[in-house]
């Protein structure tokens, strides 16, 4: 199957870790195309300004002209928000992105984009509206309005909506990752990793107490081991440890079981090509051992809700 055929509503789908170099990018780019190839149709929307998977899915050229155009995120949240204009969100997203094939199709895959001003346009946005006297909650709060309003809405079009998520905790990423239906967060099974991400889980699903009135995500952190080295024994411990934790009543996590292996394809999978790629060329044997595993258990986790 190529051809996007709805499969119902849209789900929401953030990648995030607080930690960078974690495969965030990669996983989204590789889900992205996957979910496509299995007859899906995927929009992908940049929250990092160092527009990684812009450049993947559009390419340089492309992506500089819809920069240029201000076709991305961040010229949307600047009119939005700074000048109060009432801008239109779906004109800045590009249909038919991926210049992957697969069964003589290209992948059913959009692109929002982000570019280097997405950064200084939400510091923007919180010194404007401090500015105006609103707290830091409202301001989270207005931009919690336009994920409802503006991206919610989205799922009426596109199967999935993947967020590729910034390092670190920026506004629209926390807003991303407390909205979205599904948390993936990505980590290397060492030891800097794992403790990142009990800080990170803890700053957004244990946090709720303090910081008052912020929605909780809607399920528990889905877990996904990257970079996997079979061999080291550092991953295998740390690999262990998540089951065990994954496992415990009253776990705090859940683990998928497809774990992304280090591997050059993988890596290679992000760079420009000069001649557009099949899906299964591209990804060759991670298709059947990685890829289309890891779809069927995103899928598995929307089953019955
Ligand atoms: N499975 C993998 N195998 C080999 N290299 C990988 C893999 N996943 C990511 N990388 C490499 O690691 C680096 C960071 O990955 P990236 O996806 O950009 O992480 P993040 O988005 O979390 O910062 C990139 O250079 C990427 O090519
Ligand atoms: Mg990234």
């Amino acid at each position: 199957m190529s051809k996007a055929v709805r499969q119902g509503p849209g789900r929401l789908i953030a990648v995030a870790n607080m930690k960078g170099g974690v495969g965030k990018t990669t996983t989204v780019v590789m889900l992205a195309e996957a979910l496509a190839a299995d007859g899906a149709s995927v929009l992908v929307v940049d929250l990092d300004p160092q527009a990684s998977v812009s450049v993947c899915l559009a390419g340089e050229t492309l992506l500089a002209e819809m920069i240029a155009r201000g076709r991305t995120l961040e010229a949307y949240l600047a009119l939005k928000l700074i000048n109060r204009d009432k801008p239109a969100l779906a004109p800045r997203i590009r249909d038919q992105v991926s210049v992957t094939t697969h069964q003589n199709e290209p992948l059913a895959v959009s692109l929002l984009p982000a570019g280097p001003y997405l950064r200084l346009v939400e510091r923007e946005i919180i010194y404007e509206l401090t500015g105006r006297n609103f707290s830091m909650h409202a301001i989270e709060g207005q931009l919690s309005t336009i994920f409802q309003e503006e991206f919610v809405p989205l799922t009426a079009r596109y199967d999935y909506i993947l967020f590729d998520c910034a390092p670190g905790i920026s506004p629209m990423t926390e807003v991303a990752v407390r909205g979205s239906d599904l948390v993936v967060v990505t980590s290397i099974p060492d030891y800097l990793s794992t403790y990142g991400l009990d800080a990170f889980v803890q700053t957004i699903w244990n946090n709720n107490g303090r910081r008052g009135s912020h929605l909780a995500p809607a399920r528990p952190p889905h877990v996904l081991v990257t970079r996997f080295q079979q061999q080291v024994r550092q991953h295998q411990q740390t690999l262990a440890r998540l089951q065990a934790e994954a496992a415990a009543k009253n776990a705090g996590i859940r683990l998928f079981a497809t774990r992304i292996p280090q591997a050059a394809a993988l890596a290679e999978a992000l760079m420009p090509r000069e001649v557009p790629p099949t899906f299964s060329g591209k990804y060759g044997a991670h298709v059947s051992n990685v890829l289309i595993p890891l779809v069927a258990e995103v899928k598995g986790v929307f089953d019955g809700t």
